[in-house]
């Protein structure tokens, strides 16, 4: 199986957890893609009844919507059931990198309203130790320049994240700076660190967020807790 298998096989699996009536969190990327297309399907079919999608991007809540899963703005729920989402990478210690995809802020957001949180990858996500994976952060536009020059500073080889030849925007229309750091040693006091930096907005560090990981692997899905 190649990894497009691996992310279809854990994505599918994933929606196993989905129970009529709940409130659930939808992640965004190409894994959480196969998760949509099959809740969507079982909601078609009347297999799953009543839930109520909160997305993480426009890119899933246009998937969702064109599926005839309903769809809640966060604002409008006070929780969610369960989010389930994708992750770049996920260390020995069941901490994260995600953001690959762009939208580490809702998502950040949506895990934190969720009473539960299942990452779906596939085996090549599994890590001894983050950050071979650039580690998105997420920046507004306005001085921009200056935080890059400050990550620059500091030796986290920092570039702008890009869309053809204009600087990749959020939907929340600010910009992301991945950082190439090759290894993390102590993730807590970097997140910490660029938290504290004026103008960054969120990073894509995701520690001590996740409660099960559904695994894709050549033999069937592994659940990790
Ligand atoms: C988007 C994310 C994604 O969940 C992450 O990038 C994994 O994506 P994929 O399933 O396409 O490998 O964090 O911001």
């Amino acid at each position: 199986m190649d990894q497009n298998a691996l992310k279809e096989q854990t994505g599918k699996e994933s929606v196993k957890y989905i129970k009529s009536g709940m409130i659930v969190g939808l992640g965004t990327g190409s894994t959480v893609k196969y998760m949509v297309d099959e809740l969507g399907k079982q909601v078609q079919e009347g297999k799953i009844k009543d839930i109520i999608g909160v997305t993480t991007s426009s890119r899933t809540a246009k998937q969702a919507t064109d599926l005839g899963i309903t769809i809640k703005d966060i604002d409008d729920v006070d929780h969610i059931d369960l989010t389930i989402d994708g992750a770049d990478e996920i260390s020995d210690d069941f901490q994260g990198i995600k953001g690959g995809g762009g939208a580490l802020l809702w998502e950040k957001i949506v895990a934190n309203a969720s009473n539960k949180v299942m990452w779906i990858v596939d085996e090549s996500k599994l890590v001894h130790k983050l950050g071979a994976f650039p580690l998105p952060v997420e920046v507004i536009p306005f001085g921009a320049q200056h935080v890059f020059n400050r990550l620059e500073k500091k030796g986290y080889k920092p570039t702008w994240r890009m869309d053809g030849d204009q600087k990749y925007r959020t939907d929340e229309n600010n910009y992301i700076i991945d950082l190439h750091l090759g290894e993390i040693d102590d993730p807590k006091s970097l997140a910490d660190e660029l938290i504290h930096m004026v103008g960054i907005v969120e990073t894509g560090l995701f520690l001590n967020r996740v409660n099960d990981v559904i695994v894709g692997t050549q033999n069937g899905p592994k659940v990790l807790h």
